[in-house]
């Protein structure tokens, strides 16, 4: 795949949201000062410097789309007591199923490596003011059945205590929910999606879904 582009809300969410982009693994390779807030480009890795692929830009959110979202959420009067109950209703949706929506996903090729950046990512949301409030992770584990995957996951510093399985086996599922980006219908944020394949298996969660 070639690239996305992901947008910020707020000028000012500009470099926390690009600071999350760096403590979720992506690598800056250009941060261009615009009028209406950063432009930044970053690659899924090192060997994508200079390719056409692999690449996340981040910017602002263009005028006409901020107008549109704050139109929408003004009509359905968006965190009121008078709030349109569909507004709830896809939040309740999201919660209980964070790829309930438009989302983006990333496959990393080592398990230590996807929990050592999540487990950074929830200290960091923890204690860095800039990302505290901002940073919701949730978690699918592999479902069960393969003796090895199993053991590893309950011996994880991250899986060890999940409860919730992924609709599919022999991998992992992390979330990190952001409204330091805007997407969705009501613009309130976008998830990002880590996820581990066991290798060796050809049924796992992102070739076979089972429910
Ligand atoms: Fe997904």
């Amino acid at each position: 795949m070639g690239h996305i582009a992901l947008h910020y809300q707020r000028p000012e969410d500009g470099p926390i949201a690009a600071k999350l982009l760096q403590l979720l693994g992506f690598v800056e390779t250009q941060d261009l000062p615009l009028p209406g807030g950063h432009f930044y480009r970053f690659v899924v890795d090192q060997r994508h410097q200079a390719r056409g692929d692999g690449i996340l830009y981040l910017s602002a959110a263009p005028e006409a789309q901020v107008a549109l979202v704050q139109a929408i959420r003004t009509a359905l009067k968006v965190g009121t007591p008078e709030e349109h109950p569909a507004a709830a209703g896809m939040r309740a949706a999201l919660e209980a199923d964070p790829e309930t929506t438009f989302h983006v996903g990333f496959l990393i090729d080592s398990l230590e490596t996807l929990e050592r950046t999540v487990l950074g990512v929830r200290e960091q949301a923890q204690t860095d003011p800039d990302l505290k409030g901002r940073v919701r992770v949730k978690l699918n584990r592999a479902r069960r059945g393969d003796g090895d995957v199993d053991a590893r996951l309950d011996a994880s510093p991250l899986y060890g205590d999940v409860d919730r399985y992924a609709y599919g086996r022999n991998g992992v599922q992390a979330f990190i929910e952001t409204d330091l980006l805007t997407s969705g219908p009501l613009g309130e944020s976008l998830v990002i999606e880590l996820d581990y394949v066991f290798p060796g298996a050809t049924s796992h969660l992102l070739s076979v879904v089972e429910l």
